[in-house]
């Protein structure tokens, strides 16, 4: 689902870009880079920021965005790059082929997924054998936490079919992932969010 006014504002404020850059992009920089000179799609991009930092760190060839909302993909423009390119999209029909990436990327998105189940059966098809994922989320323990709850009371999110984490990871197994990490951070057990890491067998 599209992000309300108060989210969308949230989401686009420095605030978000230095979480982005100074802790959650670092969590995925402690396991081997297997998308180098690769093609990868980062989904839920919003204004590309994240695409910036992928391409800083990881260094593939392309990298293609999308994000569900038009709005969103209007202010990838301050954010485009030669290599990088930006579309409407919905990650429970994404419009690539079987087996043809080498790397997906995802921040802070899938809770926002009503069919979390079919976005990432979604992703596992598209991504080549031996193909990275990258994800780090909140999930339903998130808004129970002090922070969380806060967030609960100004952005719209699907909690009746959000999933809680175990589930997410037991899924993410039976598809067929190979795990190289998997982490909760409860920072001063004022919120939590995952980060999950698998390879395509
Ligand atoms: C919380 S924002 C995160 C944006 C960006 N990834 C970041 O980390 O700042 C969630 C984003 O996911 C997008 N989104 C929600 N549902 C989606 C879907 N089904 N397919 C693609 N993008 C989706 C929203 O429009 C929004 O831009």
């Amino acid at each position: 689902m599209k992000l309300n006014f108060f989210e969308f504002i949230t989401v686009n404020s420095p605030i978000r870009k230095f979480v982005q850059n100074k802790i959650e992009i670092k969590s995925f920089l402690d396991v081997p880079n297997y998308v180098k000179d690769g093609k990868v799609l980062e989904i839920g991009c919003g204004s590309g920021y994240g695409a910036r930092l992928i391409n800083k760190y990881f260094k593939p060839k392309e990298i293609y965005g999308i994000d569900l909302d038009e709005k969103m993909i209007a202010l990838t423009k301050k954010n485009k790059l030669p290599n990088v390119s930006f579309e409407v999209g919905n990650v429970t029909k994404l419009d690539f082929k079987d087996r043809s990436l080498d790397g997906v990327f995802i921040f802070v998105v899938l809770h926002h997924v009503v069919n979390w189940k079919k976005a990432l059966d979604e992703i596992y098809r598209v991504l080549k054998k031996g193909g990275q994922f990258f994800i780090e989320d909140g999930s339903f323990e998130t808004f129970s936490t002090p922070i969380g709850r806060l967030i609960k009371t100004f952005t719209d999110h699907p909690y009746d079919s959000m999933y809680k984490r175990h589930e997410f990871f037991n899924y993410l197994e039976k598809l067929g992932f190979k795990t190289i990490k998997k982490q909760v951070y409860k920072p001063l057990a004022l919120t939590s969010r995952f980060v999950y890491i698998g390879i395509k067998k």
